[in-house]
């Protein structure tokens, strides 16, 4: 048997491209994106503006960010057209699973196209689960904007404005799991939509996209402040994770939950009732003394996904809509790295370390039956 030394679990620390896309600073907690700080572009600039900077490499002027904004109206409308014969797909009791396998039927190698068939089957997904029929699309409204109206029959500034910030926030994030993947199928030189459908895949697990639904059932669990300590002790003592906590890239607070904080405040403040807020505060400070004491030497603090699920539940949301809400902001970071891979990447193929037995291994004929 081969020794396993070298093998990097998980490649922590494993640089596998180079990229102009985004930067994530662990230490410093400071994510920038196509050059800017996150901060700076939250409430400063609409998602269309985030998906041009990915796509084009800078924040597009007023013509620019016009027809970005029409593009993606344009193939919001098309996507819509499509949706009788993604129905099958779209009956997955999942959203994710839908989203799969709806996206999975998709033509063609044009990011709008993706960008508007994933905020159109979410929200698809959403009114048909909670029987409803799907609502048509607004292509004079913004993304966000329109997702939301197509997600739950109402919108407002305020509600837009917070669901805009959540998608600017989380459109980029240096090559997390679900971004690699992307890479790795842009890698072997196939199409846009394969490397789409297996980001998907990857980011509906727990340890990554997965968290927020269940971050608010935590938070509905706990209930009241004073039940906080108990019940996350409960949690460690059961050998369960505590949603919402840690990164493996970030040692200090995840920026994107003060972000994210922040916007939920700001429909407080424009009259919206977060409902979640001050008992979700109180559950981070608990959290986060619980793992301190638990993981004297590992930083655990809340990620993006604590935050998430405040603000999304805010703006109306349903809980299991967080995960594929995610993904309609993603998507903008997947197609710009799957452009980059194929830009300048090479395939991606990395090593394993062979430590099963081999044919002219002793050991081998010992231990079968
Ligand atoms: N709750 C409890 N313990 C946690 C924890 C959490 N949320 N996150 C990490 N830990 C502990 C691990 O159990 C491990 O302890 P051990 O060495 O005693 O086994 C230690 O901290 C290191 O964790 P590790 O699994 O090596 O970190 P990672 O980099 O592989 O994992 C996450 C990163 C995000 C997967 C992990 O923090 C996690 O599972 N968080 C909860 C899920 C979540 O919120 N995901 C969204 C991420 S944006």
């Amino acid at each position: 048997m081969g020794t396993i030394d070298d093998v990097k679990e998980g490649l922590e620390g494993v640089v596998v491209a180079a990229t102009r896309l985004s930067d994530v600073d662990g230490e410093r907690g400071r994510l920038v994106v196509g050059g800017h700080d996150v901060e700076a572009l939250v409430g400063a600039v609409p998602f269309e503006a985030v998906v041009g900077l990915l796509l084009d490499g800078r924040l597009p002027d007023a013509a620019r960010l016009v027809a970005i904004r029409a593009g993606l109206g344009a193939a919001r409308v098309a996507a819509s057209g499509r949706l009788p014969s993604v129905e099958g797909a779209l009956a997955r009791a999942d959203a994710m699973d839908a989203l799969r396998g709806a996206l999975a039927q998709l033509e063609g190698d044009e990011p709008f196209t993706v960008l508007g068939a994933v905020a159109v089957y979410t929200a698809a997904w959403a009114r048909r689960t909670h029987g409803e029929a799907p609502l048509p699309p607004d292509p004079s409204l913004g993304h966000a904007d329109d997702l939301l109206r197509m997600a739950t029959g109402t919108t407002d500034e305020a509600r837009a404005a917070a669901l805009d910030a959540y998608l600017v926030t989380v459109a980029d994030h240096g090559m997390n799991a679900s971004t690699f993947t992307a890479r790795v199928v842009a890698s072997t030189g196939s199409d846009l939509v394969s490397a789409v459908v297996a980001a998907i895949g990857a980011l509906k697990g727990p340890l990554h996209g997965g968290a927020p639904g269940p971050v608010l059932s935590m938070l509905d669990a706990i209930g009241a402040e004073e039940n906080a300590v108990p019940w996350l002790e409960g949690e460690l003592a059961a050998r369960r994770r505590i949603m919402g906590m840690g990164h493996r890239v970030y040692r200090v607070r995840d920026p994107r939950a003060a972000v994210l904080e922040r916007a939920t405040l700001a429909l407080e403040a424009a009259g919206v009732v977060t409902g979640r807020l001050v008992l979700a505060r109180a559950v981070e400070r608990a959290a986060e003394g619980v793992l301190r004491r638990r993981h004297p030497d590992r930083p655990l603090h809340a990620n993006v996904e604590f935050y998430t699920a405040v603000l999304l539940d805010a703006v109306g949301l349903p809980r299991d809509l967080f995960t594929a809400t995610f993904a309609v902001a993603r998507t903008a970071g997947w197609c710009a790295h799957v452009a980059e891979q194929r830009r300048s990447g090479r395939l991606i193929r990395p090593a394993s370390r062979y430590v099963g037995q081999r044919p002219d291994d002793g050991a081998a004929h010992t231990s079968s039956h």
